[in-house]
Parts: structure tokens; C-alpha cells; sequence
């Protein structure tokens, strides 16, 4: 169990089983799930995302830490990393939002509380994270968070709609260090 990240406005915390419904509120609207490979989810699918989630962080080694996104005692949302390669010590990060706090810039400091706890805490040296190029939300996400676009993957998934292209974006720890010092 990881001790609660905290933000200026977000705290990001562990989920517990009883997340589910909070989860479901936004998992089962399609305009979330609109540019990504699962949902728009049924309760039994939230249930078994939360039960999997909780499995997942018992796992030893642990290598992926899903975290509710808590913005004055609410949950809005939940923020992921994932350990990709511990030798290489290569991560990935992802987030999602409800609509109702779109645009508000809790995204972006939910992806850069993830990117400093996975280069202090996590030992990692690369992040990375992947978006659709038409989810523009997303793409200034990762941009503002001090993410470079790397490149762009063809047909990455097969969603509701056809094929979706993936931007590849990262960010190196001696780029995050260097951001960090220039501030
Ligand atoms: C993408 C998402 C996480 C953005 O969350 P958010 O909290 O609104 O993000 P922020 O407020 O930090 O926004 C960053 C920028 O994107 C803009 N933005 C947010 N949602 C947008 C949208 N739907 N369309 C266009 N711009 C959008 C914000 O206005 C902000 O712009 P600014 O920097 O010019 O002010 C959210 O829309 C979401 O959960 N979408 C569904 C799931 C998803 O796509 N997750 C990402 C998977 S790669």
C-alpha cells in the first residue's frame, strides 16, 4: 500500500473495492471511452476493473499502481502507471477524467504527480504514455506535463469505430530532473 500522493489540488490514493460506483459514473458514458479500446463499461465491468486493480496491486513484484483521482473528498477520476521492464526500468502512465471536471487542468497534474512518483519512487527511467492523435485533450495533457511526441503508431488498436493511430509520447529522467531545476 502506497501512502497518498498529494497535489496542489489532487490527491491521488489507492483504490478500495467500494470505488467501483464512483468509477462507473464515468466508465459508462461513451464520450470517455470514445478514443480507447474498452468500455462504455456495465457495473459488472467496473466491479471487475476495481477487483483487478486491488489483485494487481498485491501482485510481488507489483507493477502497476492504479490510483483514484480525489479532488475535495470526491472521486473525479483515476491516474495509472504501470512498471513496463524493471530491468530497462521502463513505465507508462495513463488518466481519465469525468467530463464534469474536463478542462479544469486536474488531468495534467494528475500526469505529473504519476511521472515524478515513477522517477523517485519507482526507479524508472523512461515514461511513457500513448494517446489517439484526435484526442486533443490528451496530446496537451502529455505536452504540458513535459512529455516529447516521438511518434505516431499505425492501427495501434481496433476500437468501436475501426483502426486508431497511437502518438507515442516520453520523457527521460534526466529531462524531468532538468525541467524540475529549471523552474
Ligand atoms: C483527456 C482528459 C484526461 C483530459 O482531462 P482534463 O482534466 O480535462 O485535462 P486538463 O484540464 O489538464 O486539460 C489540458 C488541456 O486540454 C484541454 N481539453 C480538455 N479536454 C478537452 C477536450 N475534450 N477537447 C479539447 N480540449 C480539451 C483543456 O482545456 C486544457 O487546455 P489548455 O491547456 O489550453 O487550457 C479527459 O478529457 C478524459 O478523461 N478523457 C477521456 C479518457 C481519455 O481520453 N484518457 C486519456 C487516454 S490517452
Amino acid at each position: 500500500m502506497i501512502a497518498s500522493l498529494i497535489g496542489n489540488r489532487v490527491t491521488l490514493r489507492e483504490m478500495k473495492e467500494m470505488d467501483w460506483n464512483d468509477v462507473h459514473s464515468y466508465a459508462s458514458l461513451p464520450t470517455v471511452c470514445k478514443y480507447q479500446p474498452w468500455g462504455p463499461n456495465s457495473e459488472e465491468d467496473s466491479r471487475e476493473f476495481v477487483q483487478q486493480v486491488i489483485a494487481d496491486s498485491n501482485e510481488i513484484p507489483r507493477s502497476r499502481y492504479v490510483f483514484a483521482v480525489i479532488v475535495e473528498g470526491k472521486l473525479i477520476g483515476s491516474g495509472e502507471i504501470n512498471i513496463q521492464d524493471f530491468i530497462d526500468r521502463k513505465g507508462e502512465i495513463g488518466y481519465i477524467m469525468h467530463p464534469a471536471f474536463w478542462g479544469l487542468g486536474y488531468a495534467t497534474e494528475v500526469a505529473r504527480i504519476l511521472i515524478e512518483f515513477g522517477f523517485t519512487q519507482l526507479n524508472l527511467h523512461r515514461i511513457s504514455a500513448t494517446c489517439d492523435p484526435r484526442n486533443i485533450g490528451s496530446v496537451k495533457v502529455l505536452e504540458k506535463a513535459g512529455m516529447i511526441r516521438e511518434g505516431t503508431i499505425r492501427d495501434d488498436f481496433l476500437i468501436h469505430n475501426g483502426w486508431r493511430d497511437s502518438h507515442l509520447y516520453g520523457i527521460l529522467e534526466h529531462e524531468w530532473l532538468e525541467k524540475l531545476s529549471s523552474r
